[in-house]
């Protein structure tokens, strides 16, 4: 897959990129990046990209002209039916989900527009944009921290740029439930013991405390992601057990408080 960034800060990129899964994802030919520094397509003495906006008010704007001049300048000659989606990096996008995630890996190249200061001009979004994506509901300073979320989450679902074949499948969100806790050596770490099923070396009865784990996480933490979760029939039973435990524990808090003498 090939990503173009578009920003005015390119120096903050390196650092995240030339690491760990993205690095390999690199050597191995998977992912190539490309950083343009929008500044460099500024044509005035000063390179000014941002300016006041019109009508007034607080902060800068950034202007167009630099932005669309560097975005065609990767596009020249690409036919139109070639061209990858453009997509701005904004609070106002659409939310970015691991459905996203994978819809953006099935493309072989995407570029990302990294917003800054209070906005950015308006003509941007609608003659060049082609999609909008937030990573929360949250402001950052621009989209370039944005920008790098959005390549780890698809670099990680390219084909083969994970060690093992199927880490990617069982990662919290890929099955629609929360992952359930992990647990490496020493069995016992200041007393706190690994649960036994896992040392038990059962392979079924490990998968199915594994999966009622993440069950149970995703009831306690995240329950509406169980309305679209992919559950089978013991999944069901075991979401009963747990609300039946919910139940009685809060029927007998609720008793306690009673009778109690405050
Ligand atoms: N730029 C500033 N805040 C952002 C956010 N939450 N998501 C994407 N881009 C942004």
């Amino acid at each position: 897959m090939r990503v173009d960034i578009f920003t005015l800060f390119p120096a903050m990129f390196p650092a995240y990129l030339n690491e760990s899964i993205l690095k390999r994802a690199q050597e191995m030919g998977l992912l190539s990046v490309h950083i343009h520094n929008i500044r460099q397509y500024t044509t005035d003495k000063h390179r000014v990209t941002d300016e006041p906006p019109y009508g007034g008010g607080g902060g800068m704007v950034l202007k167009p002209e630099p932005i669309f001049a560097a975005v065609e300048s990767v596009l020249a000659n690409v036919p139109t039916d070639k061209r990858p989606p453009v997509i701005l990096l904004t609070p106002q996008g659409r939310p970015f989900t691991q459905k996203v995630a994978r819809e953006l890996a099935r493309h072989d190249w995407i570029m990302l527009l990294c917003g800054r200061y209070e906005g950015i001009d308006e003509r941007v979004r609608e003659h060049l944009v082609t999609d909008e994506i937030s990573i929360g509901d949250y402001v950052l300073t621009g989209g370039e921290l944005a920008a790098l979320v959005v390549i780890d989450a698809v670099t990680r679902l390219l084909p083969g740029a994970l060690g093992a074949e199927d880490a990617a499948e069982t990662d919290s969100y890929a099955s629609g439930l929360l992952e359930g806790p992990h647990y490496t050596r020493p069995a016992n770490f200041r007393g706190w013991e690994v649960p036994a099923v896992l040392r038990s070396g059962h392979a079924a009865r490990i998968q199915a405390w594994r999966r009622q784990q993440a069950l149970r996480r995703t009831w306690q933490r995240r329950p509406e992601l169980l309305l679209t979760a992919n559950l089978t029939e013991e999944d069901r039973w075991f979401l009963r057990v747990l609300a039946e435990e919910h139940l009685r524990k809060h029927t007998a808090d609720e008793e306690a408080a009673s009778n109690s003498p405050l």
